[in-house]
């Protein structure tokens, strides 16, 4: 296992493989205290609820160490550099530096800087990379027991601001799940995608599917000239039970959160049976501690 964990590059299908065999012994028999140990600094400089609460929870349940630390009381309020603020940590003693950053290149430039310092994980950097969602997105879907080579999914919605997509999209290429497609108004695609898996209408894309992957409209990664038009998105793109049951009546339905009801999903979509949500946020914890706990020393 590599020390940094930035994008789903620095794993291969072997690494992915082994990380879920103890992701699933967890599952069966609870989350153990380590033999390892780990100092673990959770630098959030955007926005998190399940990534950052299941970062710590995985790693408290591993008997880890977590700095209690918020950006917003912190130096970097009275200019401290981001480079700075980690030399600081280091000297204290943490091993793990788990970021999360508007940035697309930070983490990538810092991990250079700081190589051989301290291990980085990828909380979510800007629209770039987001590989511990990806791997509890992965292991949700082995959950269903239908062979990768044979599933099939579609991943629906603002996908040009999220870096979710992106790193699923390496996900999926290293365990090869070819079948997929992505769904998207014509503003919303991503660039440098294979033509043939975009879609722009919601109907097609759906046809057929084991699983739908729904993605919130990022308003806040927005370019100032970006505009949307609600009323038109929702009628168009927002995921209802009766898409659903017209178009791949036994899908299963999934988000990364946090979900804006009624925009991408509607209520009934989310909290019905059909649907893995909470699935994902549960198995967030696992993968994650087994993640840290590949990572500790
Ligand atoms: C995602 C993120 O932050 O990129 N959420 C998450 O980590 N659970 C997706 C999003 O914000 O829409």
């Amino acid at each position: 296992m590599t020390q940094h964990l930035l994008d789903m590059d620095d794993l291969s299908n072997e690494k992915i493989t082994a990380l879920f065999q103890v992701a699933k012994s967890y599952e069966t028999k609870g989350i153990p205290v380590s033999q390892k140990s780990n100092f673990i600094a959770p630098l959030f400089y955007e926005n998190s609820t399940r990534t950052s609460a299941s970062f710590e929870i995985a790693a408290k349940s591993l008997g880890f160490k977590v700095l209690n630390f918020s950006i917003e009381n912190s130096s970097s309020a009275k200019g401290e550099s981001i480079e700075d603020t980690i030399q600081t940590f280091i000297a204290m003693g943490i091993s793990t530096i788990v970021m999360r950053h508007s940035s697309d290149s930070l983490i990538f430039s810092l991990k250079e800087t700081f190589i051989n310092q301290c291990s980085f994980i990828n909380a979510g950097s800007g629209a770039r990379a987001h590989p511990t969602q990806t791997l509890l997105d992965l292991y949700t879907l082995q959950g269903l027991r239908i062979p990768f080579s044979n599933l099939k999914v579609a991943v629906v919605g603002d996908l040009k601001h999220s870096r979710v997509v992106r790193s699923l999209i390496k996900g999926f290429k290293c365990l090869g799940l070819s079948d997929y497609r992505l769904v998207s108004p014509p503003e919303f695609t991503i660039p440098d995608v294979d033509s043939e898996k975009v879609s722009h209408s919601l109907a097609d894309g759906l046809e057929g599917v084991d699983v739908v992957i729904a993605l919130r409209v990022q308003k806040e990664r927005f370019l100032e000239e970006e505009r949307l038009d609600l009323e038109s998105y929702q009628e168009h793109f927002c995921l209802t039970e009766s898409l659903i049951k017209a178009h791949c009546p036994d899908a299963k339905i999934m988000h990364p959160g946090p979900m804006n009801r009624g925009v991408e999903i509607s209520s009934e979509l989310a909290d019905g049976p059909r649907s893995l949500i909470f699935k994902q946020v549960r198995n967030g914890v696992l993968v994650r501690a087994a993640l840290l706990e590949e990572m500790a020393v």
